[in-house]
């Protein structure tokens, strides 16, 4: 069988950054409750003139530089933060990338997991025409209200990947394990740009999820713990992943190594919570930390609340190893722009009016910008950044 999976993979962030212990120390908060009860040092947030298109579109340029557009016939947008209730984002994306009209376009939600799902997607359909290559693009924007307990789980970020027969990167395996329980512990009302959610059941909910994707690898005939070399996680925070590993060892009765856990939180720990972009972030984050990976089995663990999950695996491409992306990804992170609290809660609580036109200001160096609405379609431009 041909191997597929991902070929190559990029990471976007936000022109702005919030530093935990700063938010910590104007809300009265230990900022150790952030550092390491959570596990997080600082949030992406976005300008006015960046969403998820922008982010995605960010991301996915380098990967086109690299590896050119031939031969991308499907584009595939993993997201939560839906901008339009009928158009897709990758439609946007699609135009601002300059991709030929040969393509077939469309976004998948289903909280923080839809990102794998559009992998999988993407894996099926190189199945049948390897010669194709998918681009899939997971973008989110993590909001929560302001002052509630999920404030410093807020992030945002893109990580673009391009997946192709023979990847250079990571193989997927055949075999994974799926689960599916309707549950109210996070969720989006129409209405409303920031998450509902019930912390304490997400959690659970997360780990319940975990341990039934896991039975259902089993089942599947998948691998051995002990033949896992490392695991990424989906990483709301940073200490769910460890969350996550003790319950699955002691689930699965077994040992796994804890060094993936640290490696795999490098670009979490300081972009927040990234949704559907998280566990790829977490991925982007071990290849470009471990110099030991190759033809070694990597175990992701994908979670969207509400729930579906899935536990699926991959084999390290040999030569994957690659100093520039870990080089590039921080020079991102550092670039971004600190903000004080007053800024950042403004900037929260700006909503875009509805029913009227709008121009954002010019604030992101991003190579591409959300310029605004005009007759309600939302406007975007690439920049000379
Ligand atoms: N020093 C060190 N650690 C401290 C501390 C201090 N001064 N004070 C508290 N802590 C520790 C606590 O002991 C606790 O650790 P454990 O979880 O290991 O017990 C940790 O910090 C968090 O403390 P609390 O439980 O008191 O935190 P909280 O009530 O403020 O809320 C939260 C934490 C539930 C994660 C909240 O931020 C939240 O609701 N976030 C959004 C929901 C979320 O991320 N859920 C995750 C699963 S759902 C999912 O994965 C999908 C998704 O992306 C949303």
């Amino acid at each position: 069988m041909t191997p597929i999976g991902i070929h190559d993979l990029e990471l976007a962030t936000t022109h702005h950054v919030l530093s935990l212990t700063t938010l910590a120390e104007a809300n009265g908060t230990d900022p150790d409750k952030y550092r390491l009860g959570i596990g997080q040092d600082e949030m992406s947030m976005p300008a006015p003139d960046e969403d998820i298109v922008t982010m995605g579109a960010a991301a996915a340029l380098p990967l086109l530089e690299r590896n050119g557009i031939e031969g991308i016939r499907t584009l595939l947008v993993a997201t939560e933060s839906g901008l339009d209730q009928s158009k897709a984002a990758g439609v946007w994306i699609h135009q601002l990338l300059g991709l030929p009209a040969g393509v077939r376009t469309v976004e998948l939600k289903q909280a923080c997991y839809s990102a794998t799902a559009a992998l999988q997607a993407a894996v099926g359909i190189l199945s049948r025409s390897p010669q194709e290559k998918v681009l899939v693009i997971a973008a989110d924007v993590a909001r929560y209200e302001l002052d509630s307990p999920g404030e410093p789980t807020q992030g945002a970020g893109a990580v673009a990947m391009l997946v192709s027969a023979n990847p250079a990167l990571v193989e997927i395996e055949p075999v994974s394990g799926v689960h599916t329980a309707d549950v109210d512990d996070f969720w989006r009302p129409n209405d409303s740009s920031t998450a509902v959610v019930d912390g304490a059941l997400s959690i659970r909910a997360y780990l319940d999820a975990l341990t039934g994707a896991w039975d259902d690898l089993a089942a599947q005939g998948g691998p051995d713990l002990g033949s896992i070399e490392r695991i990424v996680y989906h990483q709301p925070f940073t200490k769910m992943a460890k969350k996550a590993q003790q319950r699955l060892a002691r689930h699965a009765g077994g040992e796994i190594a804890a060094d993936g856990l640290e490696t795999g939180s490098v670009y979490n720990r300081r972009l927040g919570n990234t949704y559907a972009a998280s566990l790829y972030a977490s991925l982007a984050a071990l290849l470009d930390h471990e110099q030991d990976l190759a033809g070694k089995r990597v175990g992701l663990f994908s979670y969207g609340s509400g729930s579906v999950s899935e536990f699926l695996t991959g084999i390290v491409a040999p030569g994957y190893a690659d100093s520039a992306r870990a080089r590039r990804v921080l020079e991102v992170l550092d670039a971004r722009v600190p903000l004080e609290v007053a800024e950042y809660r403004e900037l929260h609580a700006t909503e875009l009016p509805s029913g009227v036109d709008v121009q954002t200001p010019r604030v992101t160096k991003a190579p591409f910008r959300f310029t605004g609405i005009q007759g309600r379609a939302r406007q975007y431009e690439r920049t000379s950044g």
